[in-house]
């Protein structure tokens, strides 16, 4: 009843609004569309510059940021910010002596096994905006500026660029900014192209007889196409694009302006498995795996950040750990597979999740 309610009066101020809007842009544009609300712009306008200007103030802490991190990063950037075999490390590859000279040394020192987002840094800001607006990988836009900070300040303190007891704040982000080890290191004296003094990177916006097709110029090679699986049902449900169908051929022609990508619903392997979890066929349990994202770590049959469905199933075959299974992937947990945890769905249904597991363990 509240929800109901709540739908309705949301329509009925939708409707004013549009219908004040309206008024104004009809003039201009009959019949398309309206001006957006000021808070409709002010929930896509977050990104933050070099100088800081839009980053939004606020404060936080290493240790609330190691608490966070623990719970929300690690099981994809490992503990210590190290990373696994499946992502690049965040933290490693800078010393004090980089602080000093805000150029990193390992950048160009050809024994450096990997390039770690620190190393590569050079605006303090670029860190904040990009965990602000995409991190956790699998609930983007749902931290708080303050944990936002705490998260920064914890990386950068796992980095040593500041202590572990420091406080990370909008006050004092342009003193963090002149200790960032590689913030010396950009550059447009690349020899790449002629800058004159520009950025290297402008657009020009075509106006007339623009074309609406992409060129495709390479490809992957045949061999590797599905190297990772069906990239499709292991992308997350944000934006438009889905990723490419690599149990198919790549296609002919790409699609034009406009396209949206349908949420993969059912494929080969999961129609395989009808006799499931009741109330629930295979379809259905199939989008509700890819709606809690459990697709971001688990793939049918290659290894992601977790193990693979099919695994799974192996493991446990004619086990009964359907119980067991359930509560640790509501409070999350390592050990099984190895040293990566899996981040707890506490917001979950206990049948939502019973159900996934369930579905799981038949190796669909
Ligand atoms: C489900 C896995 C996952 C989780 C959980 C996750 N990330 Fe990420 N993270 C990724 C992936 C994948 C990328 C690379 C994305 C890309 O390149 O488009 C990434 C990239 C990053 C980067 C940029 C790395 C670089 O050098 O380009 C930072 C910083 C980062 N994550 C921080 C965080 C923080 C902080 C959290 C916790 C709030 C978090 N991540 C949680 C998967 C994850
Ligand atoms: C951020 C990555 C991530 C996400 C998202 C994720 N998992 Fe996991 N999952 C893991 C990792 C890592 C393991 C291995 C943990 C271990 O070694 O004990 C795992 C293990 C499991 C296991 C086996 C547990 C065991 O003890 O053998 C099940 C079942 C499972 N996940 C189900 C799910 C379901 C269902 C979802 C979606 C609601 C989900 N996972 C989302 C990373 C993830």
């Amino acid at each position: 009843m509240y929800k109901l309610a709540k739908t309705l009066i949301g329509t009925v101020a939708l409707t004013l609004l549009g219908g004040l809007a309206n008024a104004q842009d009809t003039k201009k544009f009959p019949g398309i569309g309206r001006a957006a609300t000021p808070a409709e712009v002010a929930a896509w306008d977050i990104d933050v510059r070099p100088d800081f200007k839009g980053l939004p103030k606020g404060s936080g802490t290493a240790e609330q940021g190691q608490e966070l991190w623990e719970a929300k990063c690690a099981s994809c950037h490992g503990v210590f910010g190290e990373s696994n075999e499946v992502f690049t490390p965040i933290v490693g590859g800078t010393t004090a002596k980089d602080i000093k000279t805000g150029r990193v040394a390992s950048l160009t020192d050809p024994n450096q096994p990997q390039r770690s987002t620190l190393m590569r840094l050079s605006t303090l800001s670029s860190l904040y905006d990009y965990v602000y607006r995409a991190m956790p990988w699998n609930a983007p836009r749902s931290l708080s500026a303050d944990e936002t900070y705490a998260l920064v300040a914890y990386m950068l303190s796992l980095g040593e660029i500041v202590p572990e007891d420091f406080t990370l704040s909008h006050e004092n982000v342009h003193e963090v900014q002149a200790l960032l080890p590689n913030r010396n290191g950009t550059t447009t004296e690349h020899g790449m192209w002629t800058v004159a003094g520009r950025p290297d990177v402008q657009g020009n916006p075509c106006m007339t007889d623009c074309p609406t097709d992409g060129k495709i110029t390479s490809f992957l090679p045949g061999f590797a196409r599905n190297a990772h699986e069906n990239i499709t049902e292991q992308n997350r449900i944000f934006g438009p694009f889905r990723g490419a169908d690599t149990t198919k051929p790549p296609v002919k022609k790409l699609p034009g302006a406009g396209f949206v990508a349908p949420v993969a619903a059912t494929s080969a392997t999961a129609t395989a498995a009808t006799t499931v979890a009741a109330g629930a066929n295979a379809a259905t349990l199939q989008a509700l795996f890819q709606k809690h994202n459990c697709t971001a770590c688990h793939a049918p049959a290659a290894k992601g950040v977790g193990p693979s469905i099919a695994e799974v199933a192996k493991k446990y075959k004619e086990q009964d750990v359907v119980a067991k299974l359930a509560t640790k992937v509501k409070v999350g947990g390592a050990g099984a597979w190895g040293s990566i945890p899996m981040p707890p769905h506490a917001q979950m249904s206990d049948t939502d999740i019973t159900n996934l597991v369930k579905w799981m363990l038949t190796g669909s």
